[in-house]
């Protein structure tokens, strides 16, 4: 089966419209869709109609599901799968808020770090007819290539370190949030890990900016003030417009992203009273890596 690829003709984004994801997926339009998410780095996939469980084998596809340590905000029974909302039901949060989450990727503070997310829109707001809550990205094959001679030159071969607790203190920052800081143990849990900043992305096999605003803390080669301004270079850098993709929620959407060409944000322009039902897996970069972030084989990780 040749699957309908419709480029978004804007940096990234491509929508997929002839595939019906509760079904299983045959080996040769799997292939077609790692491929697809490498070059166009997020995909959409209108019109779905899936269970929590659809959901979950889809996206083990791709690769180990991490279990989300928001327990409460688990799918009852799949604990893969998580619910992100601002729905409260009998004065309980029915999933976890994730607005005003600002630029990152998701997991780059853990040694495994994260392939591809894959969200399934059930409830979405709008105003005026015009959906809320979009879900914007940036490109960071176009970000590594934009970068200047000399920076490239001076960030070769450096490695950056990327800390759980930077987004954790930002979140408790925003306004009604009761997180509570993270306990000595939490943090120890969780110490911060270091990647290269340069990665050679496994699909595309082109170089990727591997840096985020959410998590990156240090980049180890520099000393402190050299290091913090070459990070607030490379923050302003990854997400100039001319980098950025914003995906427009519709019901029944599926959308999936991959976390080492893109770094993305949630826009939280929605109010309290406007529901918005997400359901997320998150899958880890597994297939590509092993276990102690050594890269596999090409052909092994591709299922050549
Ligand atoms: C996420 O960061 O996984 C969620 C993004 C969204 O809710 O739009």
């Amino acid at each position: 089966m040749t699957l309908r690829i419709i480029p978004s003709g804007a940096t990234l984004g491509a929508r997929i419209e002839n595939l019906d994801l509760s079904q299983p997926l045959p080996d040769d339009v799997f292939e077609q869709l790692l491929q697809a998410l490498g070059r166009h780095g997020v995909l959409s996939y209108p019109k779905q109609e899936l269970t929590a469980a659809q959901l979950r084998a889809f996206s083990a596809r791709f690769g180990r599901l991490e279990v989300n340590v928001a327990g409460a905000y688990q799918e009852s029974g799949l604990p893969e799968v998580m619910v992100l909302s601002n729905i409260v039901e009998n004065g309980k949060p029915i999933g976890l808020s994730d607005a005003g989450q600002d630029w990152h990727t998701d997991m780059s503070y853990s040694h495994m770090i994260a392939f591809t997310n894959v969200l399934y829109g059930m409830k979405i707001p709008h105003r005026d007819g015009q959906p809320l809550g979009n879900t914007e990205f940036c490109n960071m094959h176009a970000a590594c290539d934009g970068l200047p001679e000399e920076w490239k030159q001076r960030l070769d071969g450096m490695t950056v370190l990327h800390d759980f607790d930077k987004f954790w203190e930002m979140m408790r920052r925003e306004r009604g949030s009761t997180r509570p800081p993270l306990t000595p143990a939490q943090r120890a849990a969780r110490p911060p890990v270091s990647h290269p900043l340069f990665l050679r992305h496994p699909i595309t096999g082109r170089r990727v900016l591997y840096a985020n605003p959410g998590y990156a803390v240090r980049i180890n080669e520099m000393d402190e003030r050299e290091s913090d301004e070459a990070l607030e270079f490379l923050f302003a850098h990854q997400t100039q417009p001319a980098y950025r993709y914003a995906h427009r929620w519709q019901v029944g959407d599926v959308l999936m992203w991959d976390n080492m060409g893109t770094i993305h944000n949630a826009i939280p322009d929605y109010r309290p009273d406007e529901p918005r039902l997400i359901k997320r897996c998150q899958v880890m970069a597994t297939r590509f890596f092993h276990d102690d972030g050594t890269p596999r084989e090409a052909a092994e990780a591709l299922g050549a």
